[in-house]
């Protein structure tokens, strides 16, 4: 069989720079070297893009982060054309200038099939005001959240406030609406909290988003493909705090347990798993994207987000939720690769 190069792109301008590499590093490590050529491409803290001989070089001597040499997107021609010559992309950059559509973007016009959501759902599931509005429309059930703008906060924090405790109330979370890995999210228990919280969220986005606070079980499925998508079982995160914060998600110390299957009733995981695919299908999701929910009361299930490129090692959710519904996860990135091409072709008008 013939071999396809396949652009790993990697690092990135966001705050998930290094739960980038993470992810990369394992998915690199897994790509079926029969039918995948791996081309490193690895994008500095400043937005350079590294050539794929500086990137093994740094990813052999052991980088968590890329930082240099300092040439601008458009002068890092050697990258670029490293780009050209492959196949296919396998975006791997987590967060804003990765995840958002922006990076989605630039290889649609670069005319280079690439894994995962398209431009329109990458934008959207990147920001959680947009998404949970989209959700609202769909008839899917959400928890009760409003959009508040740094300038309102600024402008009058006791008219803000006011709005926030007559739509919401406490406790609420306050979040970045454009956001991940739990940066800048606060659990909100009382007025004493908001002032931080709001510091908190508008220092990564002049949107935030405060919702109801929901007590239960956070519960996540895998959902793969592109016009007929599939759904994993569902799996749960059982964080060893409060919530799931950036510490739970990736300090050497959390005690955080992904437990597959979900502890939840047979009927309870079949209606998570319908959400999922109507979630997938309503933001217009292709590829792969893990579908995020809470269950209240063991019984009642209430969308969170979708994330259109979840965290990817080799014991991150997405790909165990796959392996556990049988499908291992060589051969997942194999069949998320497929699918960029058959996205591909289906767009490719005369
Ligand atoms: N409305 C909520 N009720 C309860 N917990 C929440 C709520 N919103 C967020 N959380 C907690 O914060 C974590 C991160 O929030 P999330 O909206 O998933 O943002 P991120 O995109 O950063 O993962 C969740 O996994 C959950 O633990
Ligand atoms: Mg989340």
């Amino acid at each position: 069989m013939e071999r396809r190069r396949v652009a790993v792109l990697l690092g990135g301008r966001s705050g998930e720079h290094e739960v980038s590499i993470v992810s990369a590093r394992s998915v690199m490590a897994a790509l079926d070297r029969e039918r995948w050529e791996v081309v490193p491409i690895g994008i500095t803290t400043r937005g350079e893009w590294l050539t794929p001989g500086e990137t093994a070089t740094a990813l052999d001597a052991g980088a968590r982060a890329f930082d240099g040499p300092a040439h601008p997107f458009l002068m890092s021609g050697e990258a670029l054309e490293a780009l050209a010559s492959c196949d296919v992309a396998f975006p791997l950059v987590h967060g804003t200038y990765g995840e958002d559509g922006r990076l989605q973007g630039l290889l649609e016009m670069a005319d280079i099939p690439y894994a995962g959501a398209g431009v329109a759902a990458s934008a959207i599931g990147m920001d959680k005001a947009l998404m949970k509005a989209l959700f609202r429309e769909a008839g899917i059930p959400v928890a009760d959240y409003a959009v508040v703008r740094a300038w309102e906060v600024r402008d009058d924090a006791d008219a803000a406030r006011t709005y926030i405790e007559e739509t919401i109330g406490y406790p609420c979370f306050v979040k970045p609406a454009n956001g991940g890995s739990s940066v800048g999210i606060t659990h909100v228990r009382s007025r004493e909290d908001l002032g931080q919280a709001w510091a908190a969220a508008f220092a990564y986005d002049d949107k935030a988003v405060v919702e109801t606070a929901i007590q239960g079980q956070e519960v996540e499925c895998s959902v793969l493909g592109n016009e007929y998508p599939e759904v994993s079982i569902a799996g749960e995160i059982v964080p060893d705090r409060d919530f799931y914060d950036y510490d739970s998600k990736y300090s050497g110390a959390s005690t955080t347990q992904l437990n597959i299957p979900a502890a939840i009733a047979p009927e309870v995981a079949e209606r998570v798993r319908e959400l999922a695919l109507r979630m997938y299908q309503a933001m217009g999701c292709e590829g792969y994207a893990r579908v995020d929910f809470f269950v209240a009361n063991g019984t009642e299930v209430i969308a969170n987000e979708v994330n259109t490129i979840p965290g990817f090692t080799s014991i991150s959710m997405y790909p165990k939720l796959w392996e556990a519904s049988g499908l291992p996860y060589r051969d997942l990135l194999t069949r998320i690769l497929e699918l960029a091409f058959e996205r591909h072709e289906r767009r490719v008008r005369p």
